[in-house]
């Protein structure tokens, strides 16, 4: 997963490059680079994050060039990995997004004509190829060159004494971005905003030529396509920091507003919503998933189950080809903010394969999912530029929560009465997250007692316990503390022997039918000395004696915790980083979209 820019138009390229690769750093910050067509072509590239490759790179003049920032997968982090690759003969340059399977087979053919190649990369053998059938038409020589690869991409190439950009896409993201006299192409609408909110998404197969004078789009056959191009609804000022001192908190704090449009957009119609097989029953349901998206599935087995009855299965994504092709359901839900997951969409294919009907919960519009599942229902989040996932955590809670509600009228276990009730709590959900954003204050307080921890747990019960192992997935993304979610029964039967004064613990002790066993649980801890955090609302006082710090949140109808307790967990693991001085928005190691298996 990386991130790529190509531009032709009357504005001086490098600054277009830079300010648009900024905006894509979240994909991948190892190494970046660009190309500028100044009659010859000129390349800079460094490791590292953007601001090194700027910070060394010479004036570069030119109105047509494309852009990079990389995610390593093939080939270690360093300078001669870094994209754009040259050809030989130095006239075509290229940026890549993907895996080129065959990369090793292709190379031998390469090498056997003399090819001298100068990285580790797959990508490399791209542009040798696409120079090798280049006779005198780039896009030509592009489409030509795609036919021999096996793998994804999505790729920008330019040529010397050109202001032509040649892309082309299979299975990673790409979209084209339309303005006057100048034309782009981008992995991500947000390095566009800035210029456009005219764009068109690629399709996969497709090509397309971009220059001064327009872009032609070409399908999968070769033959000239033509979509209209839709605008995006996304501000400048959504996909910037807002003032804020990080993407996250801002993120965090734009929770009230991305959970009340993710509702606004479906709860009239919810009783009709068409994003159910007509001619399948669905008696079982199957939630496929990777990392947060994957706790937001656990959420929804609960609901789901207690909204409808239906019993719901959660498996990771990964792990879901190696079951059994027996293992079927009629109806698959697959989450997955970017939409984008390689695992996630792979599981899409086999839960197809296997004859179920495929629904996406995603942010993205436009996405890969979007085009591989059979119905879609779409978070409302807006762009998530932090990598840990924050507001299209909530946002996915809400759609399950929907979705719950949409089975459960649909098999009768909800009437309209009870439909309605589910609707007046879900309203009145955004002002709950709003005063626990208020009481930011009380959780910034509690970071303190993580400072020097290197473990820590957090326990839930019941639908708490999957925003309990989100919490913990937060702390460790972010602060690089290793932190484990369990479920509270289970400590006992085997993790407590890991609990001592050093190992804080992280409690759920929230006013349901699980407060009293959470409260045993918790005593069990505090007699082994680990410095305790609970989570209570404001009427539990019983509690209180057991823990070193309390942090109090609204009440609020039992179902809908899992949405205010994992903003409350949200602060809470920002205020760590940041107590901790870690990046929090680029955590190591880890990126915002992750497009391989
Ligand atoms: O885009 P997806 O929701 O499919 O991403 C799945 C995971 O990679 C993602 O949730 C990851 O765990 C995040 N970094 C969590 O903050």
């Amino acid at each position: 997963m990386c991130g790529l820019i190509g531009y032709s138009g009357p504005r001086d390229v490098s600054g277009v490059l830079l300010e648009s690769l900024r905006k894509l750093e979240y994909r991948g910050y190892d190494s970046a680079g660009v190309a500028v067509v100044n009659g010859a072509l000129e390349v800079h590239k460094e490791k590292g994050e953007i601001s090194v490759m700027e910070s060394s790179m010479p004036p570069m003049q030119g109105h047509t060039g494309i852009g990079h920032t990389r995610w390593a997968t093939c080939g270690a982090p360093s300078w001669k990995n870094a994209h754009p690759f040259l050809s030989q003969d130095r006239k075509i340059a290229l940026v890549h997004n993907g895996i080129i399977e065959n990369h090793n087979q292709i190379r031998k053919g390469l090498l056997e004509n003399g090819t001298v190649f100068s990285s580790d990369t797959d990508t490399e053998v791209l542009v040798h190829l696409i120079s090798h059938y280049h006779k005198g038409d780039l896009h030509a020589a592009v489409r030509r060159a795609l036919d021999d690869v096996r793998g994804t991409y999505s790729i920008a190439v330019v040529e010397e004494y050109s202001d032509e950009v040649v892309v082309a896409k299979k299975e990673n993201p790409l979209v084209l971005g339309l303005g006057l006299n100048e034309n782009f192409v981008a992995s991500d609408v947000t390095a566009l905003l800035e210029y456009t909110s005219d764009v068109v998404y690629m399709e996969d197969g497709e090509s397309a030529v971009i220059s001064p004078r327009g872009i032609s789009l070409y399908g999968a056959d070769g033959s000239a396509a033509d979509r209209p191009p839709s605008k995006v609804q996304w501000s400048m000022e959504e996909a910037r920091k807002g003032g804020f001192e990080h993407y996250m908190l801002k993120e965090i704090f734009e929770q009230p507003r991305s959970i009340s449009e993710t509702i606004i957009s479906y709860i009239d119609e919810l009783e009709m919503l068409e994003i159910l097989p007509t001619r399948k029953k669905v008696d079982m349901v199957k939630i496929l998933a990777c990392g947060t998206s994957y706790n937001a599935g656990m959420v929804g087995k609960y609901v789901i189950e207690e909204l409808s009855g239906i019993p719901v299965q959660v498996e990771i994504a990964s792990e879901y080809r190696y079951t059994t092709k027996t293992n079927r359901c009629p109806l698959v839900v697959l989450i997955t903010q970017s939409g984008e997951t390689a695992d996630t969409l792979a599981a899409c294919r086999e839960a197809k394969d296997r004859g179920s009907f495929t629904l996406a919960i995603t942010n993205v519009v436009g996405s890969s999912i979007t085009r591989e599942a059979d119905a879609v229902l779409f978070t409302k989040a807006g762009p998530e530029i932090s990598v840990a996932a924050t507001k299209t955590y909530t946002a996915q809670l809400i759609a399950v929560y929907l979705l719950a509600a949409r089975l459960g009228y649909m098999n009768r276990s909800m009437g309209d009465e009870e439909m309605r009730i589910f609707k007046a709590s879900l309203r009145a959900l955004p002002n709950k997250v709003s005063e626990i954003l208020d009481r930011a204050q009380g959780l910034q307080a509690a970071a303190a007692m993580f400072r020097d921890a290197t473990s820590a747990f957090f326990i839930g019960r019941n639908r708490n316990f999957p925003s309990m192992m989100e919490g913990a997935l937060k702390l460790k993304e972010i602060s690089y503390v290793h932190a484990e979610g369990y479920a509270a029964g289970e400590l006992k039967h085997g993790p407590l022997a890991l609990l001592d004064e050093r190992t804080p613990l992280v409690a759920a002790c929230l006013g349901d039918h699980t407060y009293d066993k959470m409260v045993s649980n918790v005593s069990e801890v505090a007699a082994r000395g680990s410095p305790i955090l609970l989570i209570a609302n404001d009427d539990n006082e019983d509690c209180e004696t057991l823990a070193d710090q309390i942090v109090r949140i609204p009440p609020i109808e039992p179902l809908f915790s899992p949405v205010t307790l994992a903003v409350a967990l949200q602060l809470l693991s920002y205020y760590v980083a940041k107590e901790r001085g870690m990046p929090i928005d680029k955590p190591r190691n880890l990126a915002k979209s992750v497009t391989v298996e």
